[in-house]
Order: C-alpha cells, then sequence, then structure tokens
C-alpha cells in the first residue's frame, strides 16, 4: 500500500516535471478561497483576539509551555483551556476575553480555534525530532512573539523542507516525508 502511494507520487512528480515544474510554483496550486497549508501570511480570524506577543514576548512564558506536545510528538499542541485557567482564574478576570474563556471552562466546552498550519494528508511532519535537533521554533514559525494570533510564516512547501534535510545531511528519501 505505502509501496503503491510512493509510486503514484513518483509518477505524479515525474509528470510535474514534464510539465516544467509548475506544481511548486507558490501559488499555483492555492485557492485563496480555502484555507491551505500553503500560504504564507494565513491568519485566520479567531474566537477571541489571543496575543502571543503578550504572551511569548512581554510575559516570556515558554512556547512549550502551551505548546507542550512539541519536543515529544508529532503534534505541537494547541493548549486546552485549563492550560490557560491556571492562570486566569486569577489574572484579568474582570476583562471580557477572560468572563468568555471563564463561560466556556465552566460548561466544559472548548474553544474552537481555527487551524493555521495544515500540510497536505500525504505528508509526514513530526515536531519531536526537529525539536530534539534544537531548531529553534522560530527558524520554522518565525518571530511569533511579536504576532497576536499565529500567522503562517514558512511556505511549508517541499522545496523548503529539502533544502534543509540537504544541509544538514537528513533524509530526502520519498517515505522519510511521504505515507
Ligand atoms: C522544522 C520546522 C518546525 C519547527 C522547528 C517547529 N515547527 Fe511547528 N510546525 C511546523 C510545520 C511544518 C507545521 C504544520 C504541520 C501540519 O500541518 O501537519 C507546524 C505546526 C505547528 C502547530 C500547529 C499544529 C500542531 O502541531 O499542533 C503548532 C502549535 C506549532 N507548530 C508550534 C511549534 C512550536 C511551539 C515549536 C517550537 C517548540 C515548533 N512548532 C517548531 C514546522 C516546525
Ligand atoms: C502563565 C500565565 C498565563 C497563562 C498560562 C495564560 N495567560 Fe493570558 N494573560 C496572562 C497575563 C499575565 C495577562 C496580562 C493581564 C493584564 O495585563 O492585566 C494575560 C492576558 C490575557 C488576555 C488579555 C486580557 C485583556 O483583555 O486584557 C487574554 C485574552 C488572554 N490572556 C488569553 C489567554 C488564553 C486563551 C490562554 C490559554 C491559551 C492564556 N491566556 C494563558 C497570563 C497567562
Ligand atoms: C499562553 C499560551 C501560549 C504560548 C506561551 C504560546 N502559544 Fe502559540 N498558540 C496558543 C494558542 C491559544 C493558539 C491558537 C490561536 C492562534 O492561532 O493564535 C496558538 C497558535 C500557535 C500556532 C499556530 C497553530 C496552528 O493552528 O497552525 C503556532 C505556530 C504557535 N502558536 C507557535 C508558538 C510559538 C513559536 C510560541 C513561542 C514563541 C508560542 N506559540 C507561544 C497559545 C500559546
Ligand atoms: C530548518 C531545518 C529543517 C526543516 C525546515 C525541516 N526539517 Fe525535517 N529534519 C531536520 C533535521 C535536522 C532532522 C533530523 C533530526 C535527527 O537527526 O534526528 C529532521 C528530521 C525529519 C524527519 C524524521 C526523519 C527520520 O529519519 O526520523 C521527518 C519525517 C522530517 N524531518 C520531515 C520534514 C518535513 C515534512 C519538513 C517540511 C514541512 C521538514 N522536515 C522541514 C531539519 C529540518
Ligand atoms: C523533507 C520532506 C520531503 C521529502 C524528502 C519529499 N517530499 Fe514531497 N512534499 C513534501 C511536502 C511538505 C509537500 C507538500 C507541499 C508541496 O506541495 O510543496 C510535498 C508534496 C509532494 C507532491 C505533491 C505536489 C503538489 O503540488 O501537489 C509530490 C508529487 C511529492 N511531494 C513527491 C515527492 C517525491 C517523489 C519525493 C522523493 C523524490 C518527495 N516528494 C520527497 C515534503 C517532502
Amino acid at each position: 500500500m505505502k509501496a503503491l502511494k510512493i509510486f503514484t507520487m513518483s509518477m505524479l512528480l515525474l509528470s510535474s516535471q514534464a510539465f516544467g515544474w509548475w506544481m511548486w510554483t507558490p501559488g499555483d496550486t492555492v485557492d485563496d478561497s480555502t484555507q491551505n497549508g500553503l500560504t504564507t501570511g494565513y491568519h485566520p480570524e479567531q474566537p477571541i483576539d489571543f496575543s502571543h506577543k503578550l504572551h511569548a514576548g512581554e510575559r516570556q512564558i515558554d512556547c512549550q509551555y502551551c505548546h507542550n506536545g512539541a519536543r515529544r510528538s508529532a503534534n505541537a499542541v494547541i493548549p486546552p483551556l485549563n492550560t490557560c485557567m491556571g492562570c486566569h482564574k486569577i489574572v484579568a478576570t474582570d476583562k471580557e476575553p477572560i468572563k468568555y474563556l471563564t463561560e466556556k471552562y465552566n460548561k466544559n466546552e472548548p474553544i474552537e480555534w481555527v487551524k493555521v498550519h495544515d500540510l497536505p494528508d500525504h505528508v509526514r511532519f513530526t515536531h519531536k525530532p526537529h525539536v530534539l535537533a534544537e531548531i529553534s521554533c522560530e527558524t520554522c514559525h518565525g518571530p511569533q512573539k511579536t504576532m497576536g494570533t499565529a500567522e503562517q510564516w514558512a511556505p511549508l512547501q517541499m522545496g523548503w523542507c529539502i533544502e534543509c534535510h540537504k544541509e544538514r545531511n537528513v533524509s530526502i528519501s520519498c517515505n522519510t516525508c511521504h505515507y
């Protein structure tokens, strides 16, 4: 099954080469009306105005305090309300957005954050080996500390992954990154 998928991908690759590599030109495969994983600057509206600048910048809360999956799994993880309420049971409780958080928390309802990054399903990306190799979050996510809600910074295109893998002597065989 896996071999077959890779074979199909290789055929796609060959045919895209025949068409002059247009498949990996930024923008070409992107439908602007839908969310996708290939748009630098993608910055969807979120249910509340969470600020990375305030929390990670000014207050210097470590990225991995909230995104605590990054060093041990594929997903960095969006923090559950529990993480927020660790502080916001006491901090800024009189502010509107915190009242909203508290209401959701008391009703046991999650905040429905909109996904920003979204690689296609045929790609395998896992945070763990990258974080353990001491590549900083900023290398791939840019100056997140200066942003409000998150926006996509890196292109997340195949060429971007491969360039760094080559530089760092990491495998670039197709099945390293593809199912
Ligand atoms: C080598 C590049 C790279 C590094 C280093 C990296 N990320 Fe990511 N991150 C990505 C990619 C690629 C995605 C999109 C994954 C997908 O769509 O499947 C992503 C997705 C995410 C997401 C959303 C989805 C998820 O995984 O839960 C969060 C949150 C995140 N990264 C936070 C971090 C934090 C915090 C760090 C540092 C501890 C970090 N990342 C380090 C490349 C990186
Ligand atoms: C380690 C403590 C800590 C954690 C965890 C934390 N915050 Fe905060 N948050 C703060 C502090 C400190 C402020 C600034 C309060 C002030 O200026 O009065 C703040 C301010 C805010 C504000 C602005 C309130 C306003 O209108 O002035 C929002 C919104 C907010 N946090 C949301 C969240 C969310 C959502 C989470 C979880 C994903 C979270 N916070 C997790 C400490 C924390
Ligand atoms: C207080 C908790 C908190 C801290 C600290 C924090 N984040 Fe986040 N992060 C969130 C929340 C909540 C979201 C979802 C809302 C949004 O997209 O901004 C998020 C979203 C993200 C996303 C986009 C996820 C997606 O949907 O693809 C990335 C990337 C990210 N954070 C990186 C970082 C980095 C890098 C740092 C450290 C510089 C950091 N975060 C620090 C709470 C936090
Ligand atoms: C800034 C450099 C950098 C970027 C960008 C990068 N990687 Fe990596 N990647 C690494 C390093 C370094 C390792 C190896 C760590 C180690 O030796 O354990 C690695 C390891 C991996 C592994 C595990 C390989 C294995 O043999 O276990 C996968 C899968 C992977 N990367 C996929 C991706 C994908 C997909 C992207 C793009 C979305 C990407 N990487 C972007 C540097 C990078
Ligand atoms: C280091 C990670 C990495 C390696 C190695 C890798 N790819 Fe990819 N590939 C990606 C990522 C990420 C995407 C999705 C983003 C994009 O389309 O550029 C992708 C997308 C693709 C696509 C879809 C292109 C499109 O426009 O829809 C094909 C086909 C493909 N890869 C084939 C291959 C083949 C064949 C190999 C081996 C020669 C390979 N890839 C090796 C990361 C990788």
